[in-house]
């Protein structure tokens, strides 16, 4: 068994979720924040990978000005337990989980540690782990490379997709979703669209995962 998981982004028309520089931006229409903060409320748990700690440092709390409610737990995709100790998901306003594999022996600053995979995190194994311990709706929010992980290995449930009319370009500049990649058409992650509606100046685009 493992949580609901909702893979949520902001990207502009040519895929990119951020600065060639890889530098987080806010992509995001202001209009479509108070939907963000809403469906951070409405989880049990935020889980982003370390490169997004890395580049952005993201609090992943829920902004009172946005939305009410209770922080859920925020969970970090860490397999060597390189999250720095000054990181914002470490000032204990939330609770946090950092996983790494086996072999990691750090450990963090108001935050809990689970160990699973050998090499990178075994995230198949982590979602049961939470699921156990009650999380039931998981919030995915990259970035790219965890975005492929839970795509590709057939984990996430609906795709959440704010696209800016914005271009941003740059041929190493992160796209929505990284990873290997697919070999053969035959093979892509089929989406069915269930929603598109305007927000702002942009576009909130909603689907669900097409289960084979
Ligand atoms: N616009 C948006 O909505 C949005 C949202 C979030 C992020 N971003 C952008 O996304 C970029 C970061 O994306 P990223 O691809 O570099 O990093 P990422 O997906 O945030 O983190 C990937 C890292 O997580 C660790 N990890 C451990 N186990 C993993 C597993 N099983 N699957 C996947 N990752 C695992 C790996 O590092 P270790 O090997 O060290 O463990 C891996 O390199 C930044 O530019 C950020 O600004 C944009």
């Amino acid at each position: 068994m493992r949580p609901h998981v909702t893979v949520n982004a902001a990207m502009s028309v040519d895929g990119k979720i951020a600065l060639p520089s890889r530098t987080g931006v806010r992509i995001s229409h202001d209009e479509d924040l108070r939907r963000v903060h809403e469906l951070r409320a409405s989880c049990d748990a935020i889980l982003v990978g370390v490169g997004t700690i890395l580049m952005d440092d993201p609090k992943l709390t829920v902004k009172k000005e946005y939305a009410k409610g209770r922080n859920p737990l925020r969970v970090v995709l860490d397999s060597d337990g390189s999250c720095p100790e000054n990181a914002a998901v470490l000032d204990g306003s939330a609770p946090t989980l950092i996983a790494t594999n086996v072999n990691c022996t750090k450990t963090f600053p108001n935050a809990d540690v689970i160990r699973c995979g050998d090499d990178q995190v075994d995230v198949p194994k982590l979602l049961e782990i939470l699921h156990e311990q009650g999380v039931q709706r998981l919030l995915v929010e990259g970035g790219s490379t965890a975005n492929w992980t839970f795509l590709s290995g057939g984990l996430v449930d609906e795709l959440l997709v704010f696209t800016a009319s914005m271009i941003i370009g740059g041929h190493s500049t992160p796209t929505l979703v990284a990873g290997e990649g697919i070999k053969r058409l035959e093979d892509a992650i089929r989406l069915r669209l269930q929603r598109a509606s305007p927000v702002g100046d942009g576009i909130l685009l909603e689907y669900t995962v097409v289960r084979e």
